[in-house]
């Protein structure tokens, strides 16, 4: 074996630099059979047949335990040879991943919202102050990173720029307060804006992105990772979405979180950490909105809400709020067919969660996960990402202010 791969993959196992340490990997049929061609050893430890969307036929998952030093390779296969067919949840636990497979959904007290939208005195003004300018410059200073991968010091500086931009956006706002959340096992750190909600029924609306980026490369911690439109304009919309908060001096009801999640590309790791813990402080999480890939216009329709794990009745709140505030803009839906992002690390718990996309599956950013993730390549334009920005501020409007 190559020794940087040992090192690199020595040093996702993270804890120990013992030969046999395992991880467990949950995953579908697709990635299963993908990483049996290649040759990885693997061992089934659970599967069963779950639907995963109504429409669409049972599939077999797999939960696999697999040595640490193989996760690196795998992550290469998965995301190179099958790009999007496939791609497997992490968990450090045996016990955990058992969770996610078997969907253990633990009794949560969350609310469901009425989906009314009725506030258009508030969504108005605020969307006519977003700015397609303010996105590209977002894009641009995360892309200016050499990566933002979740063991690089290059992701952990990513994570105190974006900490300290956020911090300015929300300065001498009393309702506003910044944090940054430690994850066991390497340095990124997922960042935290909280809009405080006047309401005391605690009662919490989450928008994410992920602050990661990849290349898939053998030395990802030095290999230059733009991530422009994966996952930098995501993170870029959630900061729109903060300044023009502020900018129209909105006060929501609810609690409103804007959360630029670590590590998604290596499982999903920093949004299970967070979800898990909002699960266990049984924090009442009315609805996840997760903003990953909102700027490259791949496909005819604008929007395309992926229909599986995610929550149907929320989808539909998405596609009114586009029809009532975003004249022109077109809504599609298509599929991921396993957990491609952050919103089913929320999912996986019980949680309302949706994720909006830039285009179908099938004509997605081809530039993704290498050194060309770039602005240019998303068009050298924002005007796609807005349409987004102004989705998740409607949502967060109109569900930050309704009534319980
Ligand atoms: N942004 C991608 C997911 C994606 C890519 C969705 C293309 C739809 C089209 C995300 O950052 C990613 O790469 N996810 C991994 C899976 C994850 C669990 C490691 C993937 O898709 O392989
Ligand atoms: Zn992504």
């Amino acid at each position: 074996m190559d020794r940087h791969l040992v090192a690199a993959a020595l040093l996702m196992a993270s804890t120990s630099a013992a030969a046999a340490q395992s991880s467990w990997l949950t995953m579908g049929e697709a990635a299963y059979q993908q990483i049996k061609q290649a040759g990885h050893r693997v061992t089934i430890r659970a599967n069963r047949l779950a639907r995963l969307d109504s429409p669409s036929p049972a599939e077999n998952l797999y939960m696999v335990e697999v040595n640490s030093r193989e996760l690196q390779r795998i992550t290469g296969t998965l995301h190179r040879k099958l790009r999007h067919c496939g791609g497997y949840m992490y968990h450090s636990s045996e016990a955990e991943a058992r969770k996610v497979l078997e969907a253990t959904r633990p009794v949560l007290a969350v609310t469901r919202p009425s989906y009314a939208i009725v506030n258009q005195d508030k969504v108005a003004p605020l969307l006519a102050q977003m700015d397609a300018g303010r996105i590209e410059q977002t894009i641009r200073q995360l892309s200016n990173f050499v990566n933002r991968y979740y063991t690089s010091a290059h992701g952990a500086e990513a994570s105190n720029w974006l900490r300290a931009n956020w911090e300015a956006l929300g300065k001498g706002q009393p309702i506003i307060s910044v944090e940054q959340v430690t994850h066991a096992g390497y340095g990124q750190k997922s960042v935290i804006a909280t809009i405080a909600g006047s309401d005391k029924s605690a009662q919490v609306i989450v928008l994410g992105a992920h602050l990661d980026s990849i290349n898939l490369t053998l030395k990802p911690d030095t290999a230059r990772a733009p991530g422009a439109d994966d996952d930098a304009s995501g993170v870029a919309v959630l900061t729109e979405v903060l300044r023009a908060v502020v900018a129209a001096n909105y006060r929501p009801r609810r609690t409103i979180k804007l959360i630029a999640y670590a590590a998604e590309e290596v499982g999903l790791r920093g949004s299970q950490d967070i979800a898990r813990e909002f699960s266990k402080n049984n924090v009442d999480v009315v609805g996840v909105l997760q903003l990953d890939m909102t700027n490259f216009k791949g496909s005819d329709k604008d929007i395309y809400l992926i229909s599986d794990y995610t929550d149907s009745a929320q989808n539909g709140f998405l596609g009114k709020l586009v029809e009532a505030y975003l004249p022109g803009v077109q809504v599609g839906a298509d599929r991921c067919g396993y957990a491609c992002s952050d919103h089913a690390s929320w999912n996986a718990l019980g949680f309302a969660a949706s994720m909006p996309f830039e285009a179908m599956l099938s004509q997605d950013n081809p530039h993704i996960h290498g050194r060309n993730d770039t602005y240019a390549n998303s068009g050298s334009q924002a005007v796609q990402a807005l349409k987004f920005a102004r989705m998740a501020a409607a949502y967060a409007v109109e569900l930050g202010t309704d009534a319980p």
